[in-house]
């Protein structure tokens, strides 16, 4: 267990304010236009996830449609033969996701008598689905405050607010989800997320990020400390 001192994060009011400012009007800006987006049915949200959990949003936009239109709810999905679900999972390839999507329709056919799940904790209990992706799964379809850490939202919230990384993975962990939660502005985490999430891989990218253009920089721990030592990061 974390102790409430390890994992409480340091946010003062007012950093966090121009945080999630910044970041909402970066997002209404340069926020990608994409076929998930336009939809708030959770089914087609966890098709969309597991879909872009090993592969390219680019090559996902392809089969996302495809899918969708061979299994256009959750139940067609749980009732499809599973070489027919794998025929339509070619080209993605980590076949493992197609039985566990499968797994988690079904799951809610007989679980949930067809109906997706409302409660996180319910997301989260279906095959295959981890914390990230029952946060993006109830943050996107519902509006829940959930927090997501993915690779890309892991770097920008280490970036930001990580100061002096604690000793082991475990604890860096824990801090992170504390920190993707409390950051949430409330009401508005549809777009707070999905803007994270967009940034992460297009401004706060693991290689080369553009720090020179970033609208965070000022509230950047992981800019301060490269201008200190050694001029522009970027
Ligand atoms: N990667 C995982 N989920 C995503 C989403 N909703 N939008 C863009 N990239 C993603």
């Amino acid at each position: 267990m974390a102790s409430a001192r390890t994992a409480r994060p340091r946010l003062d009011g007012e950093r966090l304010r121009a945080f999630q400012t910044r970041l909402l009007r970066w997002f209404r800006k340069n926020g990608r236009d994409l076929p998930w987006r336009r939809t708030r049915d959770p089914y087609r949200i966890l098709v969309s996830e597991v879909m872009l959990q090993q592969t390219q949003v680019e090559r996902v936009q392809d089969y996302y449609a495809r899918f969708l239109r061979e299994y256009p709810t959750v139940r067609d999905l749980a009732a499809a033969h599973p070489a027919r679900v794998r025929e339509s999972w070619e080209g993605l390839g980590y076949y493992a996701r197609a039985r566990n999507l499968q797994a988690a329709a079904r799951a809610i056919a007989t679980r949930h008598g067809g109906e997706f799940p409302r409660r996180l904790e319910e997301v989260l209990a279906l095959p295959g689905v981890g914390r990230y992706t029952a946060g993006a799964v109830v943050s996107f379809a519902y509006g829940e405050a959930a927090p997501i850490l993915d690779t890309n939202v892991r770097r920008v919230l280490t970036r930001l607010f990580v100061r002096r990384r604690p000793a082991g993975a475990a604890k860096l962990d824990r801090r992170l989800w504390v920190l993707a939660e409390a950051v949430i502005p409330p009401g508005r985490v549809w777009e707070f997320n999905q803007g994270l999430m967009d940034f992460g891989a297009t401004v706060c990218t693991a290689r080369k990020p553009k720090c020179s253009t970033c609208p965070l920089r000022s509230l950047c721990a992981f800019y301060q400390r490269a201008n200190d030592s050694r001029g522009t990061p970027a």
